[in-house]
């Protein structure tokens, strides 16, 4: 229904059934999942020609394959004679798909290479490949898909300001190519996806859902940049427009390394590499800013030291799925500290993300049984205030709004442009 987004997402609240509604998951996953950029993984997950991974684009289950030729595709999970899953596990390497029903042969690319027994089928049926993304593309090495082949250029989908988020994490190794080798840990949880890019870029909530992690890790940086509310400190909350948005650190830190938590003694060997390949003051200002802390509509967070995807699984759970950050070409003992660090902030049994997903879980608990509002003027229960610094965020000239690390202009950010995408691909 033309307006039904207008009605449920405003400038400063949306409504709670945006949460529970199956209706509009489902509109979700065609709207948003199926006829836009999703984040798939990345290039190093698949470096040499037969190497794949499983991924999901919304509901569908897809196979991210290097071809023969280098090139990435993106199949369908699915058998194109009766739709049997044809791969199971979550990686692997192969010369090509044998579906394991009634034996057809696919190759890397997708296409039909054999059919068994071939002779009671008419020749006349023609070729029968598996379903493939319409549009594959990558930035740095992080690859995205979609499968209607009409989402546009994928620099128009990240823009300015999410290509910049990639660059800003990717430039911090010495060869300028992060990789994925230290593997993904998901987690499910019994929450709608939408809380992920709202809890993921929340600056509101560290005092006090991740109070425990304050209390145990005294001196880690987050004192510094994101505890104590407006009067502590200078980070910022970022809308760069077309759903990217930023809690941007960098003006908070109060020495170098704050994000390794180190000092440059420790990392010598990375410190110098750095400066090699960008010269000293950029190296400077990298071991200072340190990896961005960003989101990219619809499933990408660049998280510090983590990169995570948000998949859906259904109206009421979702996955959600991170890496450790892996620099390309430094001592092995760094990259260890990044794992360990990622542990320690996102693993399951780590400070952060199982506190969240409590939350997101009471959260959609909160939610159950909501209607949707009729119209504009349907003021009635279960709507959700996200006009925290809206009054006061800055308006730049390049587009960007600009407010505190504790306001919700990242959570209005994503909103605004769901709201968008909802709209213009009803
Ligand atoms: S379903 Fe795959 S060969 Fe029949
Ligand atoms: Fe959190």
């Amino acid at each position: 229904m033309a307006g039904q987004y207008a009605t449920l997402v405003r400038d400063d609240r949306v409504h709670g059934s945006l949460y529970t509604d199956p209706t509009i998951f489902a509109e979700e996953m065609d709207r948003i999942f199926r006829r836009g950029w999703v984040f798939l993984g990345h290039e190093s997950e698949i470096a040499a020609p037969g190497d794949w991974v499983t991924r999901s684009i919304g509901l569908e289950s897809v196979i991210m394959v290097r071809d023969r030729d280098g090139a990435i595709r993106v199949l369908a999970n699915r058998c194109a004679h009766r739709g049997n899953r044809l791969c199971w596990k979550e990686r692997g390497h192969d010369s090509r798909f044998q579906c394991i029903y009634h034996g057809w042969t696919f190759g890397l690319d997708g296409s039909l290479r054999a059919v068994s027994h071939k002779a009671g089928f008419d020749p006349a049926r023609g070729d029968m490949p598996l379903d493939r993304a319409g549009q594959v593309d990558s930035h740095r090495g992080f690859i995205f898909a979609n499968m209607s082949g009409d989402a546009g250029p994928l620099a128009d989908h990240l823009g300015a300001g999410g290509r910049a988020l990639i660059d800003r994490l990717c430039d911090l190794s010495p060869s300028g190519r992060i990789h994925f080798g230290a593997g993904w840990i998901g987690h499910r949880v019994e929450s709608n996806w939408k809380m992920w890019p709202e809890s993921d870029s929340d600056g509101y909530h560290l005092d006090f859902v991740h109070a425990s992690m304050l209390r145990a890790v005294p001196d880690n940086y987050y004192d510094e940049t994101v505890i104590g509310g407006e009067s502590k400190n200078v980070s910022r909350a970022i809308d760069h427009g077309g759903g990217v948005n930023e809690l941007d650190l960098r003006p908070s830190y109060r020495r170098e390394l704050a994000w390794l938590g180190t000092s440059r003694d420790k990392v010598a060997s990375y410190c110098a590499a750095l400066e090699a390949r960008h010269g000293k003051e950029r190296a400077d200002r990298l071991l200072w800013d340190g990896p961005p802390h960003g989101f990219i509509f619809p499933n990408l967070f660049l998280g510090e030291g983590n990169v995570a995807r948000v998949d859906p699984v259904d109206v009421g759970a979702v996955l959600h799925v991170h890496t450790a950050l892996q620099l390309e070409g430094v001592d092995p003992a760094l990259n260890r500290r990044l794992v360990r660090q990622s542990e320690a902030g996102l693993g399951p049994a780590s400070f952060i993300v199982p506190d969240d997903a409590i939350i997101a879980e009471r959260m959609q608990l909160g939610f159950q049984g909501l209607k949707p509002p009729l119209n504009e003027s349907d003021n009635g229960p279960g709507w959700v205030d996200l006009s925290r610094g809206r009054a006061r965020e800055s308006h730049e000239a390049n587009g960007t709004r600009v407010g505190h690390v504790s306001d919700e202009t990242t959570n209005r950010s994503f909103w605004r442009h769901y709201r968008h995408v909802m709209e213009s691909r009803a």
